[in-house]
């Protein structure tokens, strides 16, 4: 009985170690995450600018931050490199901002509003990188952000994925499962950048015990198909409905045979269809592909 204690306690430890923290979640971060990686919480910059923020002292841009367990709590703090750097030095312009309806700062788990102004006549080369970070609980997100004074007199709309036709000059040869298929992307995805990317993290988490257990030839050969079925999301089918390439007892074998215990969260099964009945399927979080893409460094 002690010892099941003892499992529980360490397990619930652990499962707040994995969903813990704090994170940006609007504009949508490179790594969607909560990460203590400095200078941007990990994950790859975007090639394309997620939104247009106005750069007006008079006018605010929204942005949005998550709490996830209350070691994430502490004010927070924008900063923008407008060369498009992502090193601490390029983050030159400290953006004031404030809680959308007053308040204190984030204490709390929980979601929160902020008001961000970007002051008149700041300009990106290109795009900025927008930084938000707590100074006291360590947690950093960016973002890669346009400035654009047209940004100024409408509600800027969150840059949505598109839809790509793996062709086989695409060069996507790690996850060859979606040649031929259409997949759902963040504009601007160079697929065969994208593709060799996966097969880092696919590397670079076969050799970290912390997410797979055991790294055999087999488990590899699961573990590349569930890898490649989030990381390359298909476009859904003529009914809207999700559609995906592996089922839900592969994901679930994938699972027992890695020996995936500490980063099972990462891997819901449940999206999968487990008796072939369309209607239990769940959409697949569009930004999931990044989490798995940025967990790597996470360590
Ligand atoms: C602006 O970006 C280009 C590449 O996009 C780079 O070559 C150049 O050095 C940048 N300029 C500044 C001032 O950072
Ligand atoms: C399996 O994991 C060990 C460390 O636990 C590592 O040394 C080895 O390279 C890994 N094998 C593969 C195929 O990644």
């Amino acid at each position: 009985m002690r010892v099941l204690i003892l499992c529980i306690l360490i397990l619930s430890v652990l499962v707040n170690f994995i969903n813990g923290h704090a994170v940006l979640v609007s504009p949508t971060p490179f790594s969607t995450n909560p990460s203590k990686t400095q200078q941007c919480g990990g994950g790859a910059k975007q090639t394309v600018a997620q939104i247009t923020w106005c750069p007006r002292s008079d006018k605010s841009n929204r942005a949005t931050w998550k709490i996830v367990v209350g070691d994430g709590a502490g004010a927070v703090t924008f900063k923008l490199a407008t060369n498009g750097g992502t090193s601490a030095a390029d983050f030159t312009t400290t953006l004031s901002s404030k809680m959308v309806g007053g308040g204190g700062d984030p204490k709390a788990v929980g979601t929160y509003y902020m008001d961000v102004v970007v002051p008149t006549g700041t300009t990106c080369n290109g795009t900025c990188v927008l930084q938000a970070y707590t100074q006291s609980s360590g947690w950093y997100s960016c973002s890669t952000i346009k400035l654009d004074t047209s940004a100024c007199d409408s509600t800027p709309k969150e840059t949505s994925l598109v839809e790509f036709t793996v062709k086989t000059d695409s060069n996507v040869k790690f996850c060859d499962q979606v040649l031929n298929k259409v997949v759902l992307l963040p504009a601007g995805t160079i697929l065969q950048e994208y593709d060799l990317k996966t097969q880092g993290v696919f590397k670079n988490n076969m050799a970290n015990p912390l997410v797979i257990g055991t790294n055999t030839s087999e488990c590899g050969n699961l573990y590349e198909k569930v890898l490649c079925d989030v990381s390359f999301p298909l476009a859904p089918g003529s009914d809207g409905k999700p559609v995906y390439q592996v089922t839900y007892q592969q994901c679930q074998n994938f699972i027992k045979t890695c020996d995936v215990v500490s980063h099972v969260e990462l891997y819901p099964c449940g999206v999968y269809d487990s008796e072939n009945e369309g209607s239990k399927l769940i959409v697949v979080p569009t930004l999931l592909l990044i989490s798995i893409l940025s967990l790597v460094l996470m360590f």
